[in-house]
């Protein structure tokens, strides 16, 4: 008697590669904070958060990653100045015609998370 057939269990391990994919949502739609922050922030506020690049320099972005600035500022003034931009200082553009609530609510974390 036959144990298994190789081609049973091909079949087998296919359904479940496919099965994990689907299960973890088309990442065509689904962008991870990274992704977004290397998308539309890094240009300004460099990978770091530090604002060092010359296009930072240029347009007065803020040291995101300045534990002081962190200590004052609330997650809602983060997620409000990301959504609706910012022009106290400089000229930080605003992000909600580019990105979801959920979207600027990780970047919320990811910029807690840049904190040196
Ligand atoms: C065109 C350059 C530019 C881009 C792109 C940019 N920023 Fe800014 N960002 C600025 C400037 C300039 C400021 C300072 C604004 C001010 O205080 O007037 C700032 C400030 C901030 C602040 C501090 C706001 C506050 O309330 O103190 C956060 C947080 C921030 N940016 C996050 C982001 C994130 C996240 C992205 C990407 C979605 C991003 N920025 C994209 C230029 C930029």
């Amino acid at each position: 008697m036959r144990r298994c057939s190789p081609f049973l269990l091909f079949t087998t391990i296919l359904t479940c590669l496919l099965l994990v994919v689907f299960a973890s949502g088309s990442p065509a739609t689904k962008r991870t904070p990274v992704q977004v922050y290397n998308k539309y922030c890094v240009e300004c506020h460099g990978t770091d958060g530090r604002a060092k690049t010359r296009k930072a320099k240029f347009n007065h972005a803020r040291d995101i990653a300045d534990p002081k600035w962190q200590d004052d500022v609330t997650d809602e003034r983060i997620y409000n100045s990301i959504m609706n931009g910012r022009n106290v200082r400089g000229n930080m553009p605003a992000f909600s015609k580019k990105i979801t609530d959920q979207e600027a609510d990780d970047l919320v974390t990811y910029v807690r998370q840049l904190r040196k």
